[in-house]
């Protein structure tokens, strides 16, 4: 049996749209068993009514990408997943299906792949990067791909970082959230993101939060999508009293992320209280980021 514990991610952190994201301290497990035949799923946790428990379900479709890929084939398969990532809300629980799936099954074939090729396929799985580096590889990673090959450097969070995650009572698909983008941003956008990101990615790797609300900001999909998220605006503008050095849209959405270094029960209330204002329910937890990716925890 492999178990592979693979960490929930926050991608784009405001204006690195597909090229940032950051691991949480919040996980899910996948394991995998080599069985005489058939194929069994079984899932723990959240997402329990929504996740397929056959042959559409993303974990064994990656594990099967690895086994196409070094030629192997497992007689049967037995996956077991306990979830603790909320499915649809912007934490990466995809591209923690898609890590694990391929962690353990690259174990299972003999670790015959390489981390940068777990990360490639990775990557290919999913479209972009910016989840799935962090979830294999912790921390803040900063990434681009070049024809398949992802280059990126990894920043350790700094130490008083603490996030404050609002995770709204529906769901948004990736693919809803990306088809409110427009085809073209102005260029004065594309400026205002460039300088921006540059910032963010500075004071992140210098531990310096004092300009996160400015490097936070972004044009390139934020408002666009904030007609999908009641009350987003107004979450992070309280958010923002209350304290918080920055606030972002997780990934696609439509959970909001506060970053803070105090004042974090204050921040949850007021995030949980504003969207209930605006007519939507809010699970709040206070996280610190992971340091460390996905870890892979007993192989017998
Ligand atoms: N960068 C992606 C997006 C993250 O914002 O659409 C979600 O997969």
């Amino acid at each position: 049996m492999i178990r592979v514990k693979v960490p929930a991610t926050v991608a784009n952190l405001g204006p690195g749209f597909d090229c940032l994201g950051m691991a949480l301290e919040f996980y899910n497990a996948v394991e995998m068993y080599e069985i005489p035949s058939g194929l069994y799923i079984e899932v723990q946790g959240e997402g329990t009514e929504l996740i397929p428990k056959n042959e559409q379900n993303i974990v064994y479709q990656a594990a099967r990408r690895v086994f196409q890929k070094v030629g192997y084939t497992p007689a049967g398969l037995k996956i077991k997943l306990t979830n603790n990532v909320p499915v649809g809300k912007g934490l990466g629980s995809s591209a923690s299906a898609i890590v694990g799936g391929i962690i353990a099954a690259n174990v299972m074939s003999g670790k015959q792949l390489k981390e940068k090729d777990l990360l490639s396929l990775a990557a290919e799985i999913e479209g972009h990067p910016d989840n799935v580096a962090p979830a294999l590889l912790g921390g803040i990673i900063v990434s681009v791909s070049l024809e398949g090959d992802i280059k990126y450097i990894k920043i350790t969070p700094p130490s008083q970082l603490k996030c404050v995650v609002a995770v709204p009572d529906f769901c948004l698909s990736t693919k809803t959230s990306r088809e409110a983008l427009p085809q073209q941003v102005s260029f004065n956008d594309a400026v205002f993101n460039i300088g921006r990101v540059a910032l963010l990615v500075a004071s992140l790797q210098q531990g310096e939060l004092g300009l996160l609300s400015v490097a936070m900001d972004d044009r390139m999909h934020q408002s666009y999508r904030s007609g999908l998220i009641p009350g987003m605006k107004k979450v992070m503008a309280a958010a923002k009293l209350a304290g918080a050095r920055g606030v972002t849209l997780s990934g696609a959405g439509p959970t909001l992320i506060a970053f803070a270094d105090n004042n974090m029960e204050l921040i949850s209330k007021v995030m949980k209280d504003t969207f209930r204002q605006n007519g939507i329910m809010a699970k709040v937890y206070i996280l610190n980021p992971s340091p460390v990716g996905s870890m892979t925890l007993c192989c017998t």
